[in-house]
């Protein structure tokens, strides 16, 4: 069986009607990253960055997974699929992706600040008072910026796996992710689907699709359910 794998970003749930981060209207338009998504921000007022992801996680509650996510489930029909995501919302899950990699953490998580592997599940706001049963308060579960990748391994050696890659919705701006999709083998074939020009440099066997995810993925995967690829 051969192995697809989706890097997907904040524009894959665009279209469910959560915001991207760059785009004119986004995030880092409305937030300073600095005040909301550092360790230093969470050292100086933590406050603030609970409020900014408890909006995250409210919004991501309120959403559905779009025509775009559907599409990707539809592609274990017949290929051995992986989606390493930037993305923080539970949609991948919720359509019925199987095998999902967040490298940017999850937002219905939160975890100990002290020790990382004790995991919460969280369905509201979290408060600065809310502590894990270690003691100590809790953080939601995201990669800040200055923090390590701790699943750029692991998402590496997916990539590096892939004989299909589909780079969905991404400016491929924050590094260390955005840097994995080089990692990709040079006999994969690879899609970009966007609907700004992102420049990727030279990358061999790629074709971009310069549209929405929601109507160019369904077209992608119709395309490679119904061909002997
Ligand atoms: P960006 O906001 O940087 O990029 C979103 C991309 O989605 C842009 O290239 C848009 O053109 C595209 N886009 C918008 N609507 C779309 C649609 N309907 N279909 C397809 N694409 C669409 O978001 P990311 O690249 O995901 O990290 O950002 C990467 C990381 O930066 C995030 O994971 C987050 C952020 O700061 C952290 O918080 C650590």
């Amino acid at each position: 069986m051969k192995r697809i794998v989706v890097f997907s970003g904040a524009g894959m749930s665009a279209e469910s009607g959560l915001k991207t981060f760059r785009d004119s209207g986004g995030l880092w338009e409305e937030y300073d990253i600095h005040e909301v998504a550092t360790p230093e921000a969470w050292e100086i007022n933590p406050e603030l960055v609970l409020d900014f992801y408890n909006q995250r996680r409210e919004q991501v509650l309120q959403s559905k997974p779009n025509a775009a996510h559907h599409a990707i489930v539809a592609l274990e029909k017949k290929f051995d699929v992986v989606v390493v995501t930037q993305n923080i919302d539970n949609l991948h899950e919720l359509a019925g992706s199987t095998n999902v990699i967040h490298l940017h953490g999850e937002i219905l998580k939160a975890r100990s600040v002290k020790n990382s592997d004790k995991l919460y599940n969280v369905n509201g706001p979290l408060s600065i008072h809310d502590r894990a049963d270690d003691g100590s308060p809790l953080r939601p579960h995201v990669v800040w910026f200055g923090e390590d990748v701790p699943m750029y391994e692991l998402g590496k050696t997916i990539i590096q796996s892939a004989d299909i890659l589909i780079i969905v919705g991404t400016s491929l701006n924050v590094f260390p992710a955005a840097g994995l999709v080089l990692h990709a083998k040079e006999e994969s074939r690879k899609i970009l689907i966007d609907p700004n020009e992102i420049s990727i440099g030279s990358f061999p066997n790629l074709i971009k699709v310069q549209e929405k995810a929601g109507s160019a993925l369904p077209r992608a995967v119709n395309d490679l359910l119904s061909n002997n690829h």
